[in-house]
C-alpha cells in the first residue's frame, strides 16, 4: 500500500494543502495536517476562554507531553531539550553562549543558511573572533571526503565547527554523527543547524551527539508555524542566557517546578518562558505525531519521499537539469537540487507561483545556482512533471 501512489494521493485531503496550487517547498514550511489545525484550534479557543487557567494550570502539562513527544521522536532527553519558536531562536541561543578567546575562530561550510551565517557574523565582531567558510566537495557519493575536508580546514585558532545537518542549498545531508565525533577529538564545539532534518530523514540526537542541535518542526514534521527545538549535551545547559529575562532567572535551574508555566525545571522556565507568549503550535506537536503515525510508519513516510524524489531526479535529468544532491542514500532524503541557469531568483520563483502555481525555490551557493525540489510525501509525479513543463516555458522567454 505504501508504494501505492493512490495511496498518498487519497491523504492529500487531510492536509491543507489547496487543490491547484503544488507546493514543492517542504524546504521552508509544510501545509498544516487538518487535524492539527484542528487541535490548534481548540487549544487556542481554550486560551482565549479561561486565559489565566490556561497559562497556570494547562500549559504545563501541554507544554511537558509536547517536549516528551518530540523528545521520543528525535531520540533524546527532555532534560537536555528546549522548546522554542523555530531553529533561528535555538541557533542564535546557541551561538550567543560561546565562550571563546579573542582571535578564535568558528569554522563552517561555504552552504549555510544566510541568516544563521549573519547571526555568526553579529557575535564574531563584536567578540573578536573569525569566521571561516570551507569549501567541501561538491557532489561526492563518499560521506568520509566531507568529514576529510572539514578535518582538513581546522587550524590551531578553530573552536567552533558550525554545519546544517541538511544543506539548504543543495538538499545534501551530512554525515552529521561523523562530524561530531571528529570535532569532538579535534577539542572543537560542535553546533548542528538540523532546520531541514527531523521529519525528512531518521533523527537519532543520541547517535548525533552534537554539543548543540537546533532544528524546525514546521518543515518536514508538519507543525504549525512556531515550532523550533534546541537539544544540547548535559554540560552545555548552564551557559545558556536567555534574550530576555523572565520568571526562571536566579532560581535552581535543575528543580522541577510545577508552577513555573511552562512545566519542565527551572531550566526549562529561564529559557523559553519569556512572559505571556503563544506556544500553541509547540503544544500539538503530539498531534501531529499522531497524524504521522496514521499516515504510515516513519520509514514508509520517508521512503515515499525518496522514490518521489529518485523520481523527480529521473524527469527532471532527463530535461537537461543535472542533480546537483549526491544519489548515495547516506547524502540524501527529499530535498534535491538541479544546476540552474544564473536567473534572478526572487522574480523567477515570484513568476513560477504567479504564472503556474508552483512553490519551489532557487537557491545559491559556492557561485552555483540550483533548482531546489522538496518531494515531501504528498507531492505527485504528475506535479513534478508540471514544475518540468513550467520551467521550460519560463526559461525559453
Ligand atoms: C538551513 C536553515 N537554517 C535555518 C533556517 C531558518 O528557519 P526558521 O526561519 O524557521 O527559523 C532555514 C530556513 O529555511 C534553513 O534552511
Amino acid at each position: 500500500m505504501f508504494h501505492d501512489d493512490k495511496y498518498w494521493t487519497s491523504q492529500r485531503k487531510r492536509i491543507f494543502l489547496p487543490r491547484d496550487s503544488i507546493n514543492l517547498n517542504a524546504g521552508t514550511l509544510s501545509p498544516t495536517p487538518v487535524p492539527v489545525m484542528e487541535s490548534l484550534g481548540n487549544m487556542r479557543r481554550q486560551q482565549a476562554a479561561v486565559p489565566s487557567d490556561f497559562l497556570w494550570r494547562q500549559m504545563p502539562s501541554l507544554l511537558n507531553r509536547a517536549r516528551k513527544s518530540l523528545a521520543d521522536y528525535v531520540n533524546c532527553s527532555t532534560s537536555n531539550l528546549l522548546l522554542l519558536p523555530n531553529v533561528t531562536h535555538a541557533i542564535n541561543l546557541a551561538v550567543d553562549s560561546l565562550k571563546l578567546e579573542p582571535g578564535s575562530e568558528i569554522l563552517t561550510t561555504e552552504h549555510e543558511y544566510g541568516a544563521m551565517l549573519l547571526c555568526l557574523r553579529r557575535v564574531a565582531v563584536e567578540r573578536g573572533w573569525r569566521i571561516r567558510t570551507a569549501p567541501i566537495p561538491y557532489k561526492t557519493e563518499d560521506p568520509a571526503d566531507l568529514v576529510a575536508a572539514l578535518e582538513k580546514a581546522i587550524v590551531p585558532e578553530t573552536k567552533v565547527l558550525f554545519f546544517s545537518h541538511v544543506l539548504s542549498t543543495t538538499g545534501t545531508v551530512l554525515p552529521a554523527a561523523d562530524l561530531c565525533s571528529m570535532a569532538r577529538r579535534h577539542g572543537l564545539t560542535s553546533i548542528v543547524d538540523g532546520a531541514h532534518a527531523p521529519g525528512m530523514i531518521p533523527v537519532d540526537l543520541a547517535k548525533i551527539d552534537a554539543d548543540f542541535y537546533a532544528a524546525n518542526c514546521h518543515k518536514w514534521i508538519m507543525a504549525p508555524i512556531g515550532a523550533g527545538f534546541l537539544q544540547m549535551r548535559p554540560e552545555r545547559k548552564t551557559t545558556l542566557r536567555p534574550p530576555v529575562v523572565s520568571w526562571g532567572w536566579g532560581y535552581k535551574a535543575e528543580e522541577i517546578n510545577a508552577d513555573s508555566g511552562c512545566g519542565g525545571s527551572n531550566w526549562h522556565l529561564d529559557l523559553e518562558f519569556a512572559g505571556c507568549t503563544e506556544r500553541c503550535p509547540q503544544m500539538v506537536l503530539p498531534d501531529v505525531f499522531e497524524f504521522r503515525k496514521s499516515l504510515g510508519t516513519e520509514d514508509a513516510i520517508f521512503q515515499r519521499s525518496r522514490d518521489l524524489s529518485t523520481f523527480a531526479r529521473e524527469h527532471l535529468g532527463s530535461l537537461g537539469f543535472a542533480p546537483a544532491t549526491p544519489a548515495n542514500t547516506l547524502l540524501s532524503g527529499a530535498m534535491t537540487a538541479f544546476e540552474f541557469p544564473r536567473v534572478d531568483p526572487i522574480p523567477y520563483r515570484d513568476r513560477l507561483w504567479r504564472e503556474h502555481q508552483i512553490e519551489c525555490p532557487i537557491t545559491f551557493a559556492a557561485d552555483r545556482c540550483f533548482l531546489r525540489v522538496s518531494t515531501a510525501w504528498f507531492v505527485t509525479r504528475n506535479e513534478i512533471e508540471k514544475l518540468g513543463v513550467a520551467i521550460k516555458t519560463l526559461n525559453a522567454i
